[in-house]
């Protein structure tokens, strides 16, 4: 199973990746956690996103499409993957298509996780409210949160409109509950009986 999960900053993303993952056995590729796991090692890549996430911007497309293309070529990917945060704009998303089909690979479903903008910043913020100390995420202040919403709503979301008309394109409404948004998905992928 291949899955791609679009969605704002703070739709469930991260949440919904986690549970499908151990569900069907497949690794999480989330571009925002390899991002944070260089940064922390001090690399050179985590150094260069560094100032992009810390401003709610988007790293450069080429360094995160370098980035997706070498984790997709690793073993465990061969069980299929779950990318979260990836393709996030018109430029990644075509040349996405170019790289799975020089891979000779292609996805099951878009899933898109659907939350208005406003509950997307309530969301963000009550995760800062709620992180232990030395765990809030450096971009998860109320100024970095409102602008990763304006990126997404600027650079994402028409990425997002042109998957619409895709046949492996499924809308989910992520205002709901974690365990029914999870429901939502499983209905959807056909996936109800093995998980
Ligand atoms: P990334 O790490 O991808 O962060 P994000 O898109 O801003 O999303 P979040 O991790 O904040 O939210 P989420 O959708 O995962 O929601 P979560 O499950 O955590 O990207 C960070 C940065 O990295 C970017 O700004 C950019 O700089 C860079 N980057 C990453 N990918 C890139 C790319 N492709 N190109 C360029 N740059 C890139 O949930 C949020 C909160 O809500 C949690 O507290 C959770 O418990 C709660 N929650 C979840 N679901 C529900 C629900 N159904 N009901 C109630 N609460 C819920």
């Amino acid at each position: 199973m291949r899955l791609i999960l679009f969605g704002g900053p703070g739709s469930g993303k991260g949440t919904q990746a986690a549970i499908l993952t151990t569900l069907l056995g497949i690794p999480h590729i989330s571009t925002g956690d390899i991002l944070r796991a260089e940064r922390a090692a001090g690399t050179p890549l985590g150094q260069q996103a560094q100032s992009y996430m810390d401003r709610g911007e988007l790293v450069p497309d080429q360094v995160i499409v370098e980035m997706v293309a070498n984790r997709l070529q690793q073993p465990d990917t061969a069980s299929g993957w779950l990318l979260d945060g990836f393709p996030r704009n018109v430029a990644q998303a075509a040349v996405f298509e170019e790289m799975l089909k020089s891979i000779h690979q292609d996805y099951d479903y878009l899933l898109f996780l659907d939350v208005p903008a406003a509950i997307l910043q309530e969301r963000a913020l009550n995760r800062a409210k709620q992180a232990a100390n030395g765990q809030q995420r450096s971009d998860d202040t109320p100024e970095t949160i409102l602008k990763r919403v304006q990126v997404y709503e600027r650079e994402t979301l028409p990425m997002i409109q042109q998957y619409m008309s895709h046949p492996k394109f499924v809308h989910i409404d992520g205002t709901r509950t974690i365990e029914e948004v999870t429901a939502a998905i499983q209905a959807r992928i056909g996936e109800v009986n093995r998980v």
